[in-house]
């Protein structure tokens, strides 16, 4: 049986809890300002391995490392560059993930076999206060199903994994809404592998220009970012994406479409839902969105496309993930 505790700061017994039960090598699913994570002692490789198997996941997809500090995470790398100490100085405690050449105290698994690996430091007090209370950086990829949608809330993680997690640290609502940005630092120039909250030009600022990796994935590969294979984040209604104010001739089922900033007159038989023409508001909403439209036994969602710019760099990209083709 899965347990579920609310946790309400930093100083709640239940983070304790939460430790002694990840030293022992279970699960423990905990909230940081981007999506839940599903934690694991990252060092431990038997739990880590419980991950790949409560989430359904591919060996072939590394996980990222949780530390509570950029000295945490020095330990964890080869080479430590003035540019991962810079990020890591702006914006650590964050949502920006870095990709760096992984040290040997970094199990195969989690790297899932490659030379590199994932770090990030969450910017949640709960999440920060588990990683200290455990001593050990955490591995913790969304707490869902692989191929599935993130969880925003505590209960997206119970109805996606069910007993497959040990405990779960409730919090309420995450605040970011989307997964952190990855940006990968062992190339040449700095490569942003997943959008995410923090933008390209936020990044310049401090590294000068990131490529934006866009390439399809080879499926039995390590990867370089196999979480962007191309249909991810899914509902299970077919999400279509439509020019903004195009409207919907009748349809038949149930059907949703999604507006920004206004709604266009609609069929009475579909739901009409109006989101802020606001990519950070957006963002925070839309997980929790699609996963209510699922449990509502939505068939079909059409969701108007966002603006092109880069603030909507993000939710463009997850939108348009959900919105990909089943691959065969
Ligand atoms: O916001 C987030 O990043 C959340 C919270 C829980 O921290 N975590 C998360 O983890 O989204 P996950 O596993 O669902 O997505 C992490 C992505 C995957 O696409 C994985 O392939 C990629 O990071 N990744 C992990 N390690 C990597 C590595 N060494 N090189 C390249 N990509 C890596
Ligand atoms: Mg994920």
């Amino acid at each position: 049986m899965t347990r579920l505790l609310h946790v309400t700061g930093p100083d709640d017994p239940a983070i304790l809890e939460a430790a002694a039960v990840l030293a022992m090598g279970g699960l423990v699913a905990f909230p940081t300002e981007t999506v839940y994570g599903l934690g694991a002692d990252g060092l431990n490789p038997e739990a880590v391995a419980r991950i790949y198997a409560a989430k359904g996941r591919p060996a072939t997809n590394p996980v990222i490392l949780h530390v509570a500090d950029a000295a945490a995470a020095r330990e964890l790398v080869s080479s430590w560059s003035a540019e991962a100490q810079g990020l890591a100085e702006r914006f650590w405690p964050g949502p920006l993930t870095l990709v760096l050449p992984a040290s040997n105290l970094v199990p195969s698994i989690v790297r899932a076999g490659g030379s590199t690996v994932a770090l990030r430091c969450p910017a949640h007090p709960v999440a920060l206060a588990l990683i200290r209370a455990t001593g050990r950086p955490l591995a913790a990829p969304s707490a869902n199903r692989s191929q599935h949608l993130s969880p925003t809330l505590a209960q997206h993680v119970a109805s996606s994994l069910g007993d497959a997690v040990d405990l779960i640290l409730d919090a309420g609502p995450t605040a970011a809404g989307l997964e952190s940005t990855i940006l990968d630092l062992t190339g040449g120039r700095p490569r942003i592998l997943r959008p995410g909250p923090i933008g390209p030009a936020e990044l310049a600022v401090l590294v000068g220009p990131v490529d934006l990796w866009e390439g399809a994935v080879k499926a039995g590969e390590v990867q370089a970012a196999p979480g962007m294979a191309e249909r991810h984040y899914a509902p299970r209604a077919r999400l279509e994406l439509v020019a903004p104010g195009a409207g919907l001739m009748e349809v038949s089922g149930l059907v949703a479409y999604v507006g920004l900033g206004s709604l266009p007159d609609l069929p009475e038989t579909v739901r009409g839902i109006l989101l802020p023409m606001d990519a950070d508001a957006v963002a925070a909403r839309l997980y929790a969105l699609l996963h209510e439209l699922d449990d509502a036994g939505f068939e079909r969602i059409f969701m108007e496309r966002p603006p092109e710019n880069e603030a909507w760099l993000a939710v463009r990209d997850r939108l348009w993930r959900a919105s990909a083709k089943e691959q065969p």
